[in-house]
């Protein structure tokens, strides 16, 4: 398993590369928006600021440069930002 870092509006946790953002950083203690969780209804969606993400088939509408949490796994250390400031109780990764 390869171990990476997500940085989420500015707060750094650690990831790896089989789960999906969106679960991710749930694990983190990081709370992003979310309905269907299968792509449909873009209510995860987020700026990938950094890094590169292998997203899964969805429907649900991205503006250029906006990615779907719910369907992305990163493959890098990635930065994402939220348009607003996901409820956290995150735990900052060593570096
Ligand atoms: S939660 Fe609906 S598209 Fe991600």
């Amino acid at each position: 398993m390869t171990r990476i870092t997500i940085e989420v509006n500015g707060i750094k946790v650690g990831g790896n590369t089989h789960q999906s953002l969106l679960e991710q950083l749930e694990q983190a203690g990081i709370q992003p928006e979310y309905q269907c969780r299968n792509g449909m209804c873009g209510a995860c969606r987020c700026q990938l600021q950094q890094g590169s993400v292998k997203q899964e088939d969805a429907m649900a509408f991205v503006r250029p440069g906006e990615i779907l949490t719910c369907q992305s796994a990163p493959q890098t250390d990635v930065s994402i930002e939220f348009e607003y400031q996901p409820a956290a109780k995150a735990k900052v990764v060593n570096e």
